[in-house]
């Protein structure tokens, strides 16, 4: 494989490809000049970032891009933007898929592991675009995906004893990886676990994230956003 190749193709076939491809050529048409901008993960995000690779090769313009995942660093890399890795400032604006939507703006992230670098992107960025197709809005929080939670790998056993006692917890697992023996490990060294609950109350969040070994939580809420469906 030519190496100006590497992180160019997605680990799966893309769902809903053609409205997650339009998302991105629309999104990637904000960007400007000079720009700061969050790269989220997740599928949509690369074809957007390969969108934004298009307009700095057909127009010549410069962004500088902050990813939250290796995967979304390969592709920024791969397609000509620039890639910041260390952080002194705000994020002119970010774009980020989500898993879920419900009716109040609140989100699941995670699925593809990175929600602790997608959170603080969220927080350091003064505008955020959430390019989440139709197929994400819920009526229900949880519907359809479990809340990913990032814990310490020292803490996991007490951690999962905690939250197997929250009142609302369906089923607990640690998420394992696919192409490597044992648990997917996170791009801090953390594991996962996916936490399948009847109902998300506003507090789920706090009451997760004061437990010891607890980084992060896939519950985003509080963020004043734009979305885009296609
Ligand atoms: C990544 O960790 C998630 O938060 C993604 O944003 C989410 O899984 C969206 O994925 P797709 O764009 O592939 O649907």
């Amino acid at each position: 494989m030519d190496k100006s190749a590497l992180g160019l193709t997605w680990n799966k076939e893309i769902s809903n490809r053609k409205e997650k491809e339009h998302i991105a050529r629309f999104v990637a048409l904000r960007a400007a000049d000079g720009e700061l901008i969050g790269a989220g993960s997740g599928s949509t995000s690369f074809l957007t970032v390969l969108a934004l690779g298009k307009r700095v090769e057909t127009e010549g313009i410069s962004i500088s891009i902050v990813p939250t995942s290796i995967e979304i660093e390969l592709a920024a890399h791969a397609v000509g933007l620039s890639v910041v890795s260390s952080m002194d400032r705000m994020i002119d604006w970010c774009f980020d898929g989500a898993d879920e939507v419900d009716s109040t703006g609140r989100l699941i992230k995670g699925r593809g592991g990175a929600l602790l670098r997608e959170k603080i992107v969220f927080r350091a960025s003064r505008k955020i675009v959430v390019v989440a197709d139709a197929s994400k809005s819920v009526n229900r929080l949880g519907k359809n995906y479990p809340v990913p939670v990032e814990v310490d790998p020292q803490w996991v056993r007490r951690v999962f004893d905690d939250i197997s006692q929250m009142p609302s917890v369906a089923e607990v697992t640690l998420r394992m990886a696919v192409s490597k023996d044992g648990p997917v490990i996170t791009e801090k060294g953390n594991l996962l676990l996916d936490v399948r609950m009847n109902k998300i109350e506003d507090s789920d969040e706090a009451e997760l994230m004061k437990m010891p070994g607890v980084y992060e939580t896939g519950i985003f809420s509080g963020f004043e956003f734009e979305r885009i469906m296609g």
